[in-house]
């Protein structure tokens, strides 16, 4: 059984006819859109014992040598890595000392300023780094690592600097994998059948979550756990089946912009994921949910307004988690001048639990239908479900809406028009064309 409940009390008067277990045959079978890219179906249960033990260990040579780790990557060769690591570290991670490196990001941007600050933290800093790009020719990633193999180089002269550097990338082609070959880095594989934003179980993620001290193993067995789940249960029953059929109906009657809430702020990042994951899968041929986040109840006070009485365009699906890890209790105060003293002894995780319920009701009152999806605690094991949890019903809903969910054909465009104007070779026509306009 899985640890994540999908409660749709909420979203009710709205319904869809779909067989869930028409697509999970459309997955398993292989015979759907995009099918070279299922990589991600089984792949929890295809890592190995070896192969976690291989990780690890690279992971504690860089964590015994370093400071500061830098996970250089973007978009899918970023966000997963992220997501698992803030969910999990404390939430003051940069400013105390929990005896693991500080994990920082670059290649996912292209400031100068960021870059520049990261450079003079790096001058003082002990430092390691992984480059992680699937294509090995993704701009902002190859130009920030090209920054900073400088960086390291004069650092540490280039043999130590070659070991303090990890490439993760795909197997056999691409700029990455020639440089690493030729540098001697050592490198991991992106499997060619697993797209970046269903890469956060492969190396891609797993080396930076390790690092940053989490414990991997526990994180696949949860995956493992929700991808054993989902082989045995292909209905409608099946809780991702639950939240793509409720999303997809949600979508039909208008709700085309989802809304994905947290309680928690450490849950932020995992947001960031989320609409990467749903953004890029099911954003295209003029159809699919905008995916959105906010987190609650930092958001009301900024983004409640417009959820409570904008367009009536919107859903929400709400990250609900039972049992912080941690008791915090308010304080009895005799002067009492901010009236707060009607819940004085209660412990904090009540009040924002409460926050939740009232805020759902409200919002339904409002229009905008509720999702829920419940989950014990944060931990590495219930994240790993809830990975899986979101991968499947990201591929389930994309199927049901008659997209290929795993290609992304989109996001060339903006890149052909910045290689014209910055002048690459090959794009000469395009320039004449871009600078005209
Ligand atoms: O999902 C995707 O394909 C993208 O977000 C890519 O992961 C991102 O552009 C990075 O690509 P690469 O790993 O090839 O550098």
């Amino acid at each position: 059984m899985t640890d994540i409940k999908v409660e749709l009390g909420h979203v009710k008067g709205f319904s869809a006819d779909y067989q869930a277990s028409t697509y999970f045959k459309t997955i398993y079978s292989r015979t759907g859109a995009g099918n070279d890219f299922l990589g991600w179906v089984n792949l929890p249960s295809s890592i190995t014992p070896d192969f976690i033990r291989d990780v690890k260990v690279k992971a504690e040579e860089l964590r015994k040598k370093s400071e500061v780790f830098v996970v250089v990557g973007i978009g899918g060769s970023y966000l997963g890595a992220r997501a698992v690591i803030e969910a999990l570290s404390n939430h003051f991670e940069h400013l105390v000392d929990t005896g693991n490196p500080k994990i920082i990001y670059a290649g996912h941007n292209m400031s100068e300023d960021y870059m520049s600050d990261l450079i003079k933290l790096l001058d003082k800093k002990d430092y390691s780094m992984t480059v992680i790009s699937k294509s090995g020719t993704t701009t902002e990633p190859a130009v920030a690592f090209r920054i900073l193999k400088n960086h390291i180089e004069k650092k540490y002269g280039k043999e130590e600097a070659k070991m303090r550097i990890v490439a993760i990338t795909d197997k056999a082609k691409g700029a990455l994998k020639v440089l690493s070959d030729s540098e001697g880095y050592k490198t991991y594989v992106v499997p060619d059948d697993v797209g970046g934003r269903y890469s956060v179980l492969t190396p891609v993620g797993l080396l930076p979550i390790a690092v940053a001290g989490v414990d991997i193993e526990k994180l696949v067995a949860g995956a493992q756990l929700m991808e054993k789940y989902c082989v045995e249960n292909q209905d409608n029953n099946n809780v991702t089946a639950q939240y793509a059929m409720a999303r997809q109906a949600l979508y039909h009657a208008g709700k085309t912009n989802e809304i994905l809430v947290n309680y928690e702020p450490r849950l932020c990042y995992f947001s960031e994921w989320w609409k990467q994951l749903y953004g890029e899968s099911e954003g295209k041929d003029g159809k699919g949910t905008f995916p959105a986040s906010v987190t609650f109840t930092t958001d009301l006070h900024s983004m409640g307004q417009y959820i409570q009485e904008g367009l009536r365009n919107l859903m929400e699906t709400v990250i609900s988690v039972e049992n912080p890890a941690n008791e915090v209790r308010i304080p009895a105060d005799d002067a009492n001048l901010d009236q707060m003293n009607y819940i004085a002894g209660r412990r904090l995780n009540e009040v924002n639990q409460t926050a939740e319920k009232a805020t759902i009701l409200a919002h339904v009152d409002g229009g905008v239908p509720n999702i829920r999806i419940v989950i014990p605690r944060i931990d590495a094991n219930v994240l790993g479900q809830l990975i899986y949890f979101f991968e499947m019903g990201c591929a389930l809903s994309g199927y049901m809406l008659g997209v290929n969910p795993f290609n992304q054909p989109g996001v060339e465009a903006y890149k052909k028009n910045m290689f014209a104007l910055l002048g690459k070779p090959g794009y000469e026509e395009l320039r004449e064309k871009l600078l005209k306009r």
